[in-house]
């Protein structure tokens, strides 16, 4: 089966083909560049150039894999969560697509798509633990198979990601910030500056962990504030100091539902899956308690379509699909 991924959620459009399981192509049209004088995504700057750039990505998704939509079997695209005017585009052009060929359509939940994306480099046995860290989300989910996800955590306040991006921007550097401070901090020392870790009680007899990244956040404004940066030392400082305490709270958080859970198999998802130190920090960890750890690889950790129609194959294989009337869902749950 050849399925035609499309996701448009928020800043990336992406388009993807995969047939059986094996990524054929994959395309990804970053819209940093519109959004980066803003400091952050500008919603109706997003639609705009989804709509611009999405039949081009379709086009060039098909061209990579050598097919034609003739060769398509089925449609899926993202439906939620995400930014509504951003989310319409792609869900449209997926729609129009598959109701003009009459295939069968799926709309899938982005965090699905994330929460799958390791299966697209190597096999990843269910059940694992899945740490989902990106701009708009940091939770934990356990993952017991294909659609069956149980929710054991997640940020109070702002996404892990978010506070990369907003960090950055306190230190004058451009957006989005995630990748630069992780640059920056190969430089810097992490244990410079003690920032804050917080550690919040399990909730749900025991069951539920929760993040919260806005006090770390504050605290290195207040640092800032109170000792102004002055030179590229100071400033990998902070980033790296800032970055140490990040992975101290996902990776000690992460580690206790596993446990809670008794599951040793533990997946790290999500744009901020590509961080370097989180990376290296999760494999050393992990050989030490004896755990199995699978994260994507670079191109499958921040937004693409492959993991859209990954999501979308194990309901489409089995003949089940989607009606048209499946809408944009900004705060869609998983
Ligand atoms: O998954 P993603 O592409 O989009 C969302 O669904 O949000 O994640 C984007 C987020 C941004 O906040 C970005 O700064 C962060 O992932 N990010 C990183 C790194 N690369 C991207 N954060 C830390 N270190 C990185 N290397
Ligand atoms: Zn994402």
């Amino acid at each position: 089966m050849r399925i035609l991924g499309i996701e448009s959620s928020c800043d990336d459009t992406a388009a993807a083909v995969l047939q059986d399981g094996v990524v054929r192509s994959t395309v990804v049209a970053s819209q940093d560049d519109v959004h980066r004088r803003f400091g952050g995504v500008v919603p109706e700057l997003a639609s705009r150039s989804h709509m611009r750039s999405i039949v081009p990505i379709i086009e060039a998704a098909l061209d990579q894999a050598g097919l034609t939509l003739d060769d398509i079997d089925a449609v899926a695209a993202t439906h939620g969560p995400g930014l509504v005017g951003s989310l319409l585009v792609g869900l449209s052009a997926a729609k129009g697509i598959a109701f003009a060929r009459r295939l069968p359509f799926a709309g899938v939940n982005h965090l699905e798509g994330h929460l799958l994306s390791p299966r697209l480099d190597a096999d990843t046995p269910f059940p694992y633990v899945a740490l989902l860290v990106s701009g708009g989300h940091t939770s934990l989910y356990l993952a017991e198979g294909f659609g069956q996800y149980r929710v054991l955590g997640q940020t109070r306040d702002d996404a892990a990601g978010e506070a990369f991006d907003k960090v950055a921007k306190t230190l004058g550097l451009s957006y989005p910030g995630g990748r630069i401070i992780d640059n920056l901090a190969r430089r810097g020392d992490p244990r410079a500056v003690a920032f804050p870790r917080a550690r919040l009680k399990p909730q749900r007899d025991g069951t539920l962990f929760d993040f919260s990244f806005s006090g770390l956040k504050t605290s290195v404004w207040q640092h800032v504030r109170d000792n102004p940066v002055a030179g590229d030392t100071a400033a990998a400082d902070i980033a790296a100091s800032f970055q140490e305490a990040v992975v101290d709270m996902l990776l000690d958080t992460a580690f206790a539902a596993a446990t809670a859970v008794a599951c040793g198999r533990l997946v790290i998802a999500g744009g901020v899956s590509a961080n370097s130190r989180l990376r290296a920090r999760a494999q050393e960890e992990c050989a030490a308690r004896s755990m199995q750890l699978h994260i994507p690889s670079m191109r499958y950790c921040t937004d693409n379509a492959a993991m859209i129609a990954l999501a979308a194959s194990h309901r489409l294989m089995r003949g089940e699909c989607d009606p048209f009337s499946i809408n944009a869902s900004a705060d869609l749950e998983l």
